[in-house]
């Protein structure tokens, strides 16, 4: 199974769209997909129907055992969604209690990453919509995954979140087997604004490794499609960015993974 993980400290850049959007890519290629929101304000698990107010269980009940993870349980907490090839893990408020705790202290670092061990059989690849705070669930999200994607909105105050996403990415590095292969993915881009343009030249002269080269669009049809509850291309397969991101997750696949988990 291939782990992903989408993240970026800031909210709004796209992170939901993106994990949706290339889940609904891979299960179209016939791939098993399981996609996991660790964001406590539930934004996918809403997406594809789901409230994270009111769901009895959710990934909130993986972190209830000490950091150890019952067998079968992952199994147990899965959710359809729109798409017959995706399984939702789904989020619920209750995460927001663990939001903020220390995962050193508490020893809940790992409990993502046992989570999906259990789910290894059963899906291709796993997406995990992470949370905008640094604490137990961006560690958790972070140290399961095999490769990171950050989406950055190309407007003015953007690149100083990309900035904060680099530092905790070198944190957690240290407490990698292996440090995590990450690619910039330029979001929201409106080629007619000069905020759009002149993040791009930023973002091409400071990171030139690991910046995908091209970028998203903005795209009312992403924003129509999860109206809907469907995956941007369940929606609408020829809109500009379902086109943009069939060709990220083109780049995507031929990046090398890291070997390791965590
Ligand atoms: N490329 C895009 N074009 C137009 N709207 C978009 C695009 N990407 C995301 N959106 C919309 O912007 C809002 C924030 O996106 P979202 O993916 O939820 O960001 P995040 O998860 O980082 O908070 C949502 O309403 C979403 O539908
Ligand atoms: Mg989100």
């Amino acid at each position: 199974m291939k782990v992903w993980a989408v993240a970026n400290q800031k909210g709004g850049v796209g992170k939901t769209t993106t994990s949706i959007a290339l889940a609904g890519l891979l299960a179209e290629a016939g791939k098993r997909v399981v996609v996991i929101d660790l964001d406590p304000h539930g934004s996918m698990t809403s997406y594809f129907g789901h409230d994270p107010d009111t769901l009895e269980h959710s990934c909130f009940d993986l972190f209830q055992h000490q950091g150890s993870v019952p067998q079968g349980l992952a199994q147990q907490l899965l959710h359809g969604t729109s798409h017959d090839n995706i399984s939702l893990l789904p989020s619920s408020t209750a995460l927001a209690t663990l939001e903020r705790q220390s995962p050193g202290q508490s020893g809940l670092g790992l409990v993502i990453a046992k989570s999906l061990a259990q789910l290894w059989g059963s899906f291709d690849h796993a997406i995990i919509d992470s949370p905008p705070l640094l604490g137990v669930l961006m560690v958790n999200a972070l140290a399961a995954s095999q490769q990171l994607v950050i989406p950055v909105q190309t407007e003015f105050l953007a690149v100083k979140g990309l900035e904060r996403m680099i530092s905790t990415l070198a944190m957690i590095n240290r407490s990698r087997k292996q440090s995590l292969p990450y690619v910039i993915v330029p979001t929201l881009f409106d080629r007619r604004t000069q905020a759009s343009m002149s993040t791009l030249k930023i973002l091409r002269s400071t990171h030139p490794d690991h910046l995908w080269q091209a970028y998203i669009p903005i795209d009312t049809r992403l924003r129509d499609a999860s109206r809907a509850g469907l995956t941007p291309s369940q929606f609408d397969a020829n809109s500009r960015g379902v086109i943009a991101y069939r060709a990220l997750l083109k780049h995507l696949l031929t990046q090398q993974p890291a070997s390791q988990v965590a």
